[in-house]
């Protein structure tokens, strides 16, 4: 996996608005990006970012290929070039099989097609480079499921195995692929989410989360867990499954009862 040091590069954020994505924007201005460009479908938030961190807002649905599209299309224009993207834009949908069908095809189209989209449109120019970094933001759900929120955890783990194709795929030809997969992390959404203490109690601060992903690029590894205990979870998770498996059960009692 190829270091990617963020100063002096051209770099996309979805969901830049709020939350981890506009931690995002700020540690990327910080670390000396030559560009950063926030994209969210709330242009208002987009603005407000972009103008704390002397970037550029751009109105986008991700869930829209053309938007991605054109989001793409005019930072290139603009810019030259995009370096680094984070696909980092989500919503949650708790519940189960009971979620409605809405629930389950935007979480889909947020959490999933959202990442297809930006590769159809980004890889080409990459490749073409050798270079450039795709980041997609996942969650530690994607890698461990999550007790209370069916299509949060299935869309999640999609989102992985996406980015994991990627990575596969054409890490050999400079394409740097990386996914966060945090746990708990205060933002907007963990406090709309109603999940109570049960994530809440060892959440990161969005800023903490956004100098990770800085200091991940450095390096190589495929996998950005700001939160380390994830790592031990997913090694407990292949080792004995079934195990594993009781676990999230006895959780999932817990976090039901409260
Ligand atoms: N907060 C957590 O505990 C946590 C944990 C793990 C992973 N994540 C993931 O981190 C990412 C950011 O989450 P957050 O906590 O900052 O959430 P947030 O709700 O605070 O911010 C999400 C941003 O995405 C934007 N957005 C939503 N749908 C969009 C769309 N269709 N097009 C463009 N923008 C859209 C929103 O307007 C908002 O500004 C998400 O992918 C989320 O799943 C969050």
């Amino acid at each position: 996996m190829r270091p990617v040091d963020a100063s002096g590069r051209v770099v996309v954020v979805t969901g830049g608005g709020r939350g981890i994505g506009a931690s995002l924007c700020r540690a990327f201005a910080r670390a000396g990006a030559a560009a950063v460009v926030v994209a969210d479908v709330d242009e208002v938030r987009a603005h407000a970012v972009a103008e704390e961190v002397g970037g550029t807002a751009v109105a986008v649905d991700v869930t829209r290929e053309a938007d991605v599209h054109d989001l793409i299309r005019q930072t290139v224009d603009a810019r030259g070039a995009i370096d680094i993207y984070c696909s980092n834009a989500g919503i949650a949908f708790g519940g189960g099989p009971e979620a409605s069908d809405e629930a389950w095809q935007t979480s889909w189209d947020v959490h999933v097609m959202a990442h297809v989209y930006a590769a159809r449109a980004v890889l080409p120019m990459m490749l073409e480079r050798g270079e450039g970094c795709i980041v997609g933001t996942v969650s530690a759900a994607g890698l461990l499921n999550h007790v209370a929120a069916a299509p949060y955890a299935v869309t999640k783990a999609a989102a992985l195995s996406f980015l994991e194709w990627l990575a596969i795929s054409y890490g050999a030809r400079g394409v740097r692929v990386s996914a966060l997969c945090p746990q708990g992390v205060r933002t907007p959404m963990l406090a709309q989410a109603g999940d109570g203490d049960f994530l809440d109690a060892g959440a990161l601060e969005p800023d903490q989360v956004a100098t990770c992903v800085i200091d991940a690029l450095r390096g190589d590894q495929f996998l950005i867990l700001p939160h380390p205990e994830v790592h031990e979870y997913f090694v407990r998770r292949a080792t004995d499954h079934d195990r594993w498996l009781r676990g999230m059960q006895r959780l999932r009692r817990q976090v039901m009862e409260r």
